[in-house]
């Protein structure tokens, strides 16, 4: 690997120790990932490339490299609206088609082609295709977390931050609401219309109970509970806030100085996340990792900038992308125009759809 001079390695070092030390990293870490962090951003730009990293990843990846830090919409709209020719997302393979599908004449690498998501597998487009015929004259949306062939066979695309207002924003009473049993549960507590769910679950998400909550609640009562909406509705219901990673990170910037205590039902990479970015704040974080999501390192970021192997090289096929970009237009659309949905307790009402 390139020797960097020592003035730029200590630069780094400390960088990352100013940053990381917040969630426990030792100066002898950084010092080990300093030039690892520099050949990476050095390659980005010789390359004229974007690094994407999801909330739920690692800090040495959303401090150490990555340009936009955020949930997978809003980081996939920041990427097309840049100039760069090559988007690296570190994320899950719907995250990169999705920025694929906005960014056709970009190329888009996925550093772990194998990092999948449980709800995004749990739905194909012939499943959608065969769900038409039994709810004809049902609106079909579908969460961000599905494959561009999913979001093609669908009518519109949502959010975490934006699924009521998009479930409202939809012209017709009846909604089918893929694939996310949960989020589309926690959709029918505040809407009226009549939703279908699907039996899709987040495998992090899915795990925390409202025993667990509630327990954590009476070890930490002054702390404001923030629940991520793939997670069941009787968990919901206990939540300060319910919304995206996005909801979560606008909650912490925008909540009183004050209120000093956080508690995360979520992966949590986020925690970590924030840990670094609100240091005066204390983040209790559930320990529940997305082993999808912690299958990128910086050593895969590196090698796919410097030599990507095919399967890193993410492709839609156009018909498929055409159709994709629609319903997430349609998506954008419906929430520019967005009624009012937000509800007390339950923050789904976001109206720009890039989730920060
Ligand atoms: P958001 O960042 O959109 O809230 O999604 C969370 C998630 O589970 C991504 O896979
Ligand atoms: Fe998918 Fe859940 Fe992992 Fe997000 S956290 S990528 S929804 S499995």
């Amino acid at each position: 690997m390139k020797r960097f001079p020592p003035e730029a390695l200590q630069a780094e070092t400390d960088r990352l120790v100013a940053l990381l030390s917040h969630v426990g990293w030792g100066r002898d870490e950084c010092e080990f990932y300093a030039p690892l962090t520099l050949r990476i951003r050095e390659a980005a730009r010789d390359k004229n490339a974007v690094i994407l990293a999801h909330s739920y990843q690692t800090p040495d990846i959303l401090f150490g490299v990555a340009d936009f830090r955020g949930d997978s919409l809003g980081l996939s709209i920041e990427a097309r609206d840049t100039t760069a020719d090559v988007i690296v997302f570190c994320g899950v393979r719907f995250m990169a088609e999705t920025a694929k599908v906005l960014s056709p004449d970009k190329t888009v690498l996925l550093p772990a082609p194998d990092a999948g998501c449980s709800l995004s597998e749990s739905i194909t487009g012939e499943d959608v295709r065969r769900l038409r015929a039994l709810h004809p004259d049902a609106a079909f949306v579908c969460y961000v977390n599905t494959s561009a062939e999913v979001k093609a066979e669908c009518d519109v695309v949502c959010t975490s931050a934006n699924a009521l207002a998009v479930v409202e924003g939809v012209p017709q009473d009846e909604v089918v609401f893929l694939p996310d049993r949960f989020m589309a549960e926690n959709l029918k507590a505040l809407s009226r219309k009549r939703i279908h769910h699907y039996d899709g679950r987040c495998i992090v998400h899915e795990t925390f109970s409202p025993e667990t909550a509630r327990a954590w609640k009476d070890l930490y009562p002054d702390a404001k509970m923030l629940v991520h909406t793939e997670s069941p509705p009787e968990v919901v219901a206990l939540a300060d806030l319910a919304g995206g990673t996005g909801d979560m990170i606008r909650y912490v910037r925008e909540s009183p100085p004050e209120w000093k205590r956080f508690m995360l039902v979520t992966e949590c990479g986020l925690s970590d996340r924030l840990q670094v970015e609100f240091p005066d704040r204390e983040f209790i974080g559930t320990c529940s990792l997305c082993a999808h999501m912690k299958r990128v390192g910086l050593r895969q970021v590196l090698q796919v900038l410097e030599d990507p192997r095919p399967e890193q090289v993410v492709t839609v096929p156009e018909d498929v992308r055409v159709r994709a970009l629609r319903s997430i237009e349609r998506m954008l659309e419906l929430t520019r125009k967005g009624a009012d949905t937000s509800r007390p307790h339950a923050n789904l009402g976001d109206r720009t759809g890039r989730g920060e």
